[in-house]
């Protein structure tokens, strides 16, 4: 016996009678207090019209349409339920969206005497990409097409194509007319082919919530605020649940500590769990700032800067891939770019087809890059963390919903943005390497070939920047830093940074090339006594007498590229030579950046059929799938 709550969501095209069937199930199910029965049937014209009975809206009663969600509440005898009614318009594809999220089950309306139609195969998609298993397929209005079977076959064989694209969905089949109550709570008789289920049948014994229990614990930082002299943590846990004494994971810093305490208005907490707003306390005293996330240590999300989603476009502006985009995440904000549509369903053919565009409710595939990384997961294993909406920068309009399907790797960052050739060129070597000559040569390469470029010198921005900074592993660190930070502003930017500096220490470069991505790592490699010999600024005299501590590879340590991009013996080849190589060496990677990504087929969706219950009902004369498995006994 199932219990509890039901969340579902009804969805079908103007005149499928949603508001009607609702109405219904209210009035015959008991579920209506009277004072709004009566005003109902004062607002209906000739008699009670039962579509009153739901919709709520004024606007919707002055046009005629359903044009927001309205969210009922209703208490049957086995169980409670939340419907999202869900409107049919077309351009209301983002209201869909948006009442279904949290929806258990789907309920598709569809007029017996019309069929499926695209709507119907729009929203159904819809409802499954968003995670809902359970859909109810109502084919309304039987009484305008005599009670016939055959017409309730026709809408079964016709969403075969659509259920064949929602694998691990269980989806049923109920032929009713709202308008006089055949099978919503009662039994038809006027069907006597039908011996399934009626809707509230099945509403009270379809699987409900699933078991959220076991969701990893994410919750990003809102607010940072004093509780009692302590510094608390303080946002919405977004999945799963902490309690005092749980390890929590700080990111992006990647820190752990454990939780303290929940303080609350009157008494502090042991545990808190979503979809709370609570604050916590940390043990240690660690760094934690608006926008970091904290998460379950063992099962953190995946910090991504580029990811594949499925997108639900929900503007008359179409999405346009060179158009700088914002992503609301989370509690998040942050910029992005929609770098590629990969594809789009066509509704007619129910199938994936190849696409460079999306327009109003369209359902595309796309790839998206982030300027700075988010916590996410797989819209699959997280429907908060997995979820975004796309928002236009200049009139902060929704634009799209989004559910993430797949993070991509690190090494595409960057580079898959279309039209960006932003990329880092780091020269690390040491003094009187050849650095600057060769930085200079590549420089006026790439100027000449039409490329934005800039220079980052190792002497300028000592001079600029790191004033106050000497040669200690410490300071040579800290300055490696800054000139990385200004470069990946930069390449972020689409502007290829060179970057000249000796950059003695592999770990620091390392993490540079991480955090940027699109990085090229060229080592200007020439024996030592060859620099020395040079000593374009006479400093190897200075140091070796004893006026340079510290210097790079006399009394210093230089840690060489383990294993460089591109290696330049500026000892063995001419200025020319290294230039040419290194910038062969760009243009390769920005190709191999803009080749598309492997996909494995343009279809992304599991072809089989997992859906053993479906499969029963398409056949010929489809067998009544409702008796099997909600029978009578269960009740
Ligand atoms: S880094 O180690 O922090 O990467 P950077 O390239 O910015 O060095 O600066 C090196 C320049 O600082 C050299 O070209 C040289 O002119 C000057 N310099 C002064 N003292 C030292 C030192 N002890 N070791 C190396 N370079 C030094």
């Amino acid at each position: 016996m199932t219990q509890g709550l039901l969340r579902f969501n009804t969805a079908g095209s103007v005149d499928d009678g949603k508001s009607t069937l609702i109405g219904r199930l209210l009035h015959d199910s008991h579920a209506v207090y009277d004072d709004q029965l009566q005003a109902a049937t004062r607002a209906s014209r000739n008699g009670l019209d039962l579509a009153f009975l739901t919709d709520g809206l004024r606007a919707e009663r002055e046009q005629g349409i359903t044009i927001d969600v309205a969210y009922r509440f209703f208490s049957g005898q086995k169980r409670r339920f939340i419907i999202a009614d869900t409107p049919g318009h077309e351009e209301y594809t983002r209201n869909m969206a948006t009442g279904a999220s949290t929806a258990n089950a789907s309920l598709i309306l569809v007029d017996a005497s019309k069929g499926v139609l695209p709507q119907t195969i729009r929203h159904s998609y819809i409802s499954w990409l968003l995670g809902i298993r359970e859909i109810l397929v109502v084919v309304n209005k039987m009484d305008l097409v005599g009670f016939s079977q055959e017409d309730f076959w026709r809408v079964q064989n016709q969403f075969e194509a659509i259920a064949q694209k929602m694998p691990g969905s269980h989806i049923y089949f109920i032929p009713v007319a709202a308008v006089a109550g055949d099978n919503i709570v009662r039994r038809s008789d006027r069907m006597p082919w039908y011996d399934g289920f009626t809707l509230l049948e099945y509403l009270e014994t379809v699987p409900g919530a699933e078991e959220v229990e076991d969701a990893p614990f994410r919750m990003p930082v809102q607010y940072v605020i004093r509780a009692r002299g302590e510094r608390g943590y303080s946002g919405r846990i977004l999945s799963g649940s902490i309690a005092v004494g749980d390890e929590v994971l700080i990111l992006p810093s990647g820190k752990r500590t454990r939780v303290a305490g929940i303080p609350s208005f009157d008494q502090d907490l042991e545990e808190a769990y979503a979809p709370m707003s609570t604050s916590l306390c940390l043990e240690d005293h660690v760094d934690v700032g608006r926008g970091d996330m904290l998460v379950s240590p063992d099962r953190p999300p995946k910090s991504a800067r580029s990811f594949q989603a499925r997108v639900v476009w929900m503007s008359d502006v179409r999405l346009d891939p060179s158009r700088p985009y914002l992503i609301k995440h989370t509690s998040q904000i942050v910029c992005a770019n929609i770098t590629r549509v990969i594809s789009r369903l066509d509704v007619q053919t129910v199938s994936e087809q190849p696409a460079n565009e999306l327009k109003l409710n369209d359902i595309g595939l796309v790839d998206v890059e982030t300027h700075r990384p988010i916590f996410c997961d797989a819209y699959r294993e997280n429907r908060e963390t997995g979820a975004f909406i796309v928002i236009d920068p200049v009139t902060n309009l929704t634009l799209a919903a989004g559910m993430i399907e797949s993070v991509h790797e690190r090494k595409q960052v960057m580079h898959s943005v279309s039209g960006n050739m932003g990329i880092t060129v780091w020269l690390t070597g040491l003094s009187s390497a050849g650095k600057s000559t060769l930085c200079k040569a590549i420089y006026e390469r790439l100027w000449a070939r039409g490329y934005r470029v800039e220079q980052i010198d190792g002497d300028e921005v000592r001079r600029n920047l790191s004033r106050e900074l000497g040669f200690s592993k410490e300071d040579r660190d800290e300055n490696v830093r800054r000139m990385g930070f200004l470069a990946e502003l930069l390449t972020r930017n689409g502007v290829m940074s060179l970057v000249s500096a000796i950059s003695p220490y592999r770990t620091v470069r390392d993490e540079i090339k991480n955090r940027i991505g699109s990085f090229l790592e060229v080592y200007v490699n020439a024996p030592l006594s060859v620099c020395e010999s040079r000593d374009v600024k006479g400093l190897y005299r200075r140091a070796r007498a004893g006026e340079i501590p510290s210097f790079t590879g006399l009394d210093d340590p230089y840690e060489p590229p383990l294993a460089p991009d591109v290696e330049c013996r500026t000892d063995i080849e001419t200025i020319a030579e290294c230039a040419d190589k290194v910038v062969d060496a760009v243009e390769a990677r920005l190709r191999s950046g803009r080749e598309p990504h492997l996909d494995p087929a343009l279809d992304p969706l599991p072809s089989e059929l997992n859906n053993p219950l479906w499969t029963a009902g398409v056949t010929q004369e489809p067998r009544n799938l409702g008796r099997t498995v909600f029978s009578k006994s269960e009740e």
